[in-house]
């Protein structure tokens, strides 16, 4: 971990200058890393282009940073999972997706089966493949062409822009996600799916071959920091307790098994995927879209969390950091 001086979370964001400044500088630092691999179980992702970096910071005020390969389109894979989670809480009430979901941490990686088999079949959280597939089960819709219409417009509306399919890596991970298929099929054993498996899982796979940039992301995160309205595009997207609810799920679930790291040296909700994307959150001040395809072992991008970890401290965004109100201050008040 790189040393640099926490600044508090308190307070408001350094001037526009001063964070395209920070935000060269988390680009520059991150940059020095080549580690990691970039993903290969889904085959269309192995040829990615591993040195592509891109950083967006798109702040709630509608101000916006970028730099590197900020418009480079890659697909959004698990990342969505955040999003979705979102608009079906906005839909049919949190409560009901709680119950069925759960928000805690499975400690396992984001496609495992013990987990299932370890909680009796009950998905755990929104944000690894079991919860994810059973919360796009609850997406409200007809038919699965409506499910995915409302999925696919809502987060276009996140991003400020119509996504589209990655042809490519759809067909390319539905003719290899055996794994999916087997988890969907065991949640419908312990009848935690009230849709066709084989249905739950196309639509989810959909949803992550749609194809965003990091400048996308920092949008859509920036809709989560902003109460639910996207602040480049002025629409309300979903409610401000959806966001809310959804950014204490990716505080605790984001990044998978390594949530509790990321959190400790971060401080901020952030949710992965395994092209290389990252968005993280800071409420009130702030979205990170990040971009770089090598991934750690968890599956997550190397770079991106470098530059998290810069940007986190030298914009003061780390949500667990205060400083001392100036004593005597409230008896100012207080007259
Ligand atoms: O379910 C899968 O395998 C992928 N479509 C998404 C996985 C993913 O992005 C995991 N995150 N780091």
């Amino acid at each position: 971990m790189e040393q640099i001086a926490q600044r508090a979370a308190t307070g408001t964001l350094p001037s526009w200058e001063q964070v395209d400044g920070i935000v060269a500088d988390a680009y520059r630092y991150a940059s020095q890393d080549t580690g990691g691999h970039v993903a290969d179980y889904i085959p269309a992702l192995a040829s990615a282009e591993p040195d592509l970096f891109g950083i967006s910071v798109a702040q709630t005020d509608g101000a916006t940073h970028g730099i590197g390969d900020v418009d480079v389109a890659f697909t959004i894979q698990s990342i969505s999972k955040a999003f979705v989670y979102a608009l079906v809480c906005d839909l049919i009430g949190h409560d009901s997706v709680r119950e069925r979901i759960g928000v805690n941490n499975t400690g396992l990686a984001f496609n495992s089966v013990i987990a299932i088999e370890l909680n009796d079949g009950h998905p755990m959280n929104p944000m690894v493949n079991a919860g994810a597939m059973a919360t796009t089960a609850l997406m409200p819709g007809a038919s699965a062409e409506e499910q995915w219409e409302a999925i696919r417009s809502g987060l276009s509306a996140f991003a400020g822009r119509p996504l589209r399919l990655d042809e490519d890596v759809l067909s390319s991970e539905a003719s290899t996600n055996h794994r999916n298929r087997a988890i969907a099929q065991l949640l419908h054993s312990y009848g935690r799916l009230d849709r066709d498996p084989s249905q739950v899982v196309e639509t989810y796979t959909r949803q992550c071959a749609l194809q965003v940039t990091a400048t996308d992301l920092a949008a859509m995160g920036s809709t989560l920091a902003d109460g639910g309205v996207n602040p480049i595009t002025g629409e309300r997207v979903v409610s401000a307790t959806v966001c809310r609810d959804t950014l204490a799920v990716l505080a605790a679930n984001g990044l998978y098994e390594r949530s509790g790291e990321w959190l400790f040296d971060i401080g901020l909700p952030a949710k992965s995927g395994v092209a290389g994307g990252i968005v993280a959150v800071c409420p009130g001040k702030a979205g990170i879209g990040l971009f770089s395809p090598r991934l750690d072992s968890a599956g997550n991008s190397i770079r991106g969390r470098l530059a998290a970890a810069h940007l986190s401290r030298a914009l003061g965004l780390n949500v667990f950091a205060s400083e001392a109100v100036v004593t005597g201050s409230a008896s100012q008040i207080v007259t």
